[in-house]
């Protein structure tokens, strides 16, 4: 396996592109609630990353997905298909993730939404898995073994009842959207792989209310928990620096550091 180690002028189109897609998930906030259709909130973003980013959405024509964003509602755990038929219920906990191409370049992120009043269960889940992929963040810096990253999001999760999803894991990312390494997010083997400064990935925890298991809807796409349990998920692209790590889907509103050196 050979992982890309980015340049500095690869790093700082990465920078760029991470912030039109952390920028879609701001934009998108206030759009987000009861009676609206996951189709309208697709169109939104797609509007935006083509008119006013000037940018491409990656997940358009991606092994012949048709959408902006998968939009993951309630038990799904991810790649939810927009639909305009699919109209949000006050409660509800939604993922949505988008990718955006700058320059030939992958800004990947996703955050968790609640449409209208949460309930407890559901705003408990999307607040631990927040937690689970910042408690992953804060470790990463050159020599750290590739595993350590899943195996803090388990352990973090598992101490709320929570189960972290295994089917589906991170991935290297620049010039190509899906690359080395997976980035798995529970303890497993990582084919020896020590974090190096230039790296950049991303860590996308789907953590389950109960068991990790899930299935694949007939449509192809949409996967949800096999026990019919919530599932949330936050993703962001993260950069190995020399001494540490740089969040580069940062929101400007998100309570973390964009860099923390070790
Ligand atoms: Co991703």
């Amino acid at each position: 396996m050979s992982i890309k180690l980015k340049t500095p002028a690869e790093i700082e189109k990465m920078r760029i592109a991470g912030k039109l897609a952390a920028e879609v998930l701001e934009m998108i906030e206030p759009y987000v609630k009861p009676g609206i259709s996951t189709g309208e909130l697709d169109k939104i973003c797609y509007e935006h990353i083509v008119n006013v980013q000037k940018a491409i959405p990656a997940n358009i024509g991606y092994h012949g997905f048709k959408h902006t964003s998968c939009i993951s509602i309630n038990d799904v755990v991810c790649h939810g298909i927009p639909s305009f038929d699919k109209k949000l219920k006050d409660g509800d906990i939604l993922n949505i993730d988008v990718t955006v191409i700058k320059d030939g370049y992958h800004g990947d992120t996703s955050k968790m939404y609640i449409a209208g009043k949460p309930t407890v269960a559901g705003e408990k889940l999307c607040q631990v898995t927040q937690e689970s992929l910042y408690e992953a963040i804060k470790i990463i810096k050159p020599g750290l073994r590739l595993r350590e990253i899943g195996k803090t999001i388990q352990k973090y999760v598992d101490k709320f009842g929570f189960s972290s999803v295994r089917e589906y894991c991170g991935h290297g990312i620049g010039e190509v959207y899906h690359d080395e390494p997976q980035v798995l997010h529970y303890d497993a083997d990582d084919g020896g792989v020590i974090l190096k400064p230039g790296m950049t990935f991303t860590i996308e925890p789907m953590v389950n209310t109960g068991d990790w298991r899930t299935r694949t809807m007939k449509d192809g796409w949409t996967v949800k928990t096999k026990d019919h349990g919530l599932s949330a998920q936050y993703e962001h692209t993260i950069l190995v620096t020399d001494n540490g790590v740089e969040v580069l889907t940062l929101r400007s509103n998100e309570n973390f550091p964009r860099v923390i050196e070790h």
